[in-house]
């Protein structure tokens, strides 16, 4: 089964063609990173207007870059939400009407079940395994029992991991897009020269404003030029990273599950994968989807689309919404 899915729910406009779920045919991802780079972050009206923009030329490379003609598409799919409602809804009218014209149906996808299913891309995994989803928006550990029944385990009471990130790099002075750079810092600095609290919170919970707290008041201490912004980055970074590791493994011990994956824009953190990895070194099967489908992408729209789609007697009056 061939599925043409759009992606629009924030900063990325994507389409991609996935066969089956797991095989991708063509993905194409047209970043607004430039644009918002001058606001110190992703303006939703500016956003949704580039949205616009570039959905039809992404559509065309779409299908040009996998050779094949919008006849040979059995079902049209797009991310419904949860995300920026005006950004959501171009993607949406676009896919709507490809599945009109063509007279093909309509799949309406959940954003964060889609970064789930990026790990069945390129991949033979097969449920049940336990994911930790780390993104903008949310994080969470998933128990993904089958391919359409997933169970949520523990969230977080306050931040989500992204929006740390992304706060931590504005008060080190590290400008949009914040993750990808101060892992990058973090990488090159000293992570035990400052000892990061890890919030104590039922097994079910994350905590992460007192480390974002304590990284303020840490950076309170020195001059803007003599911030040891590395070693800052390094140290939050291995907190971060032992807080989410050590939960999602104690939660997939619980239930007795010995495979754990990755999921969202933070999966594509250089230290979180690394620590996941070393898990395999205490028996247990471990899963990260590549780089490029780790952050917001359409191929993973396509693959929700055909493992878990939105269940509804009418596709077509889905709507787009802002919250999960
Ligand atoms: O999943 P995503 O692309 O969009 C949402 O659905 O939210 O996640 C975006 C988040 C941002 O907060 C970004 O800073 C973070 O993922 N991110 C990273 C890295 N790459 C992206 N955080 C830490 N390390 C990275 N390498
Ligand atoms: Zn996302």
């Amino acid at each position: 089964m061939l599925i043409l899915a759009i992606e629009s729910s924030c900063d990325e406009t994507a389409a991609a063609i996935v066969e089956d779920g797991r095989k991708v045919l063509s993905n194409v991802v047209s970043s607004q990173i430039k644009i918002h780079e001058e606001f110190g972050g992703v303006v939703p009206e500016v956003a949704a207007r580039e949205h616009l923009n570039s959905i039809n030329l992404v559509i065309d490379e779409c299908f040009k870059n996998a050779g094949l003609k919008r006849s040979c598409i059995d079902a049209f799919a797009s991310t419904v939400g949860p995300g920026l409602v005006g950004c959501l809804l171009v993607g949406l009218n676009a896919s709507k009407t490809l599945s009109l014209v063509h007279n093909k149906p309509y799949i309406g996808v959940n954003h964060l079940n889609a970064h789930v299913c990026a790990n069945f891309i390129d991949t033979d995994l097969k449920p049940p395994f336990v994911c930790l989803l780390v993104s903008g928006g949310h994080t969470q550990v998933i128990y993904v029992k089958d391919y359409d029944k997933q169970e949520i385990l523990a969230s977080t009471i306050d931040d989500a991991v992204g929006e740390v990130y992304d706060k931590v790099a504005r008060l080190c002075s590290i400008c949009y897009p914040g993750g990808v750079l101060l892992d990058k810092m973090a990488q090159e600095g000293d992570s035990t020269r400052f000892n990061f609290p890890i919030a104590k919170v039922k097994e079910d919970e994350f905590s992460f404003s007192g480390l974002k707290t304590a990284v303020l008041r840490e950076v309170k201490k020195f001059s803007k030029d003599e911030l040891p912004k590395k070693d800052i980055a390094a140290s939050f970074q291995k907190t971060i990273a032992d807080t989410l590791i050590t939960k999602t493994k104690n939660i997939a011990d619980k239930m007795n599950c010995k495979t754990i994956a990755l999921a969202g824009g933070v999966a594509a953190n250089s230290e979180l994968r690394k620590r996941l990895k070393e898990l395999e070194a205490q028996g247990y099967k471990t899963n990260a989807p590549q780089m490029k489908y780790c952050t917001d992408n359409a191929s993973m729209v396509a693959s929700s689309a055909y493992f878990n789609p939105i269940k509804c007697d009418n596709p077509l009056m889905l709507e787009v919404f802002s919250r999960g």
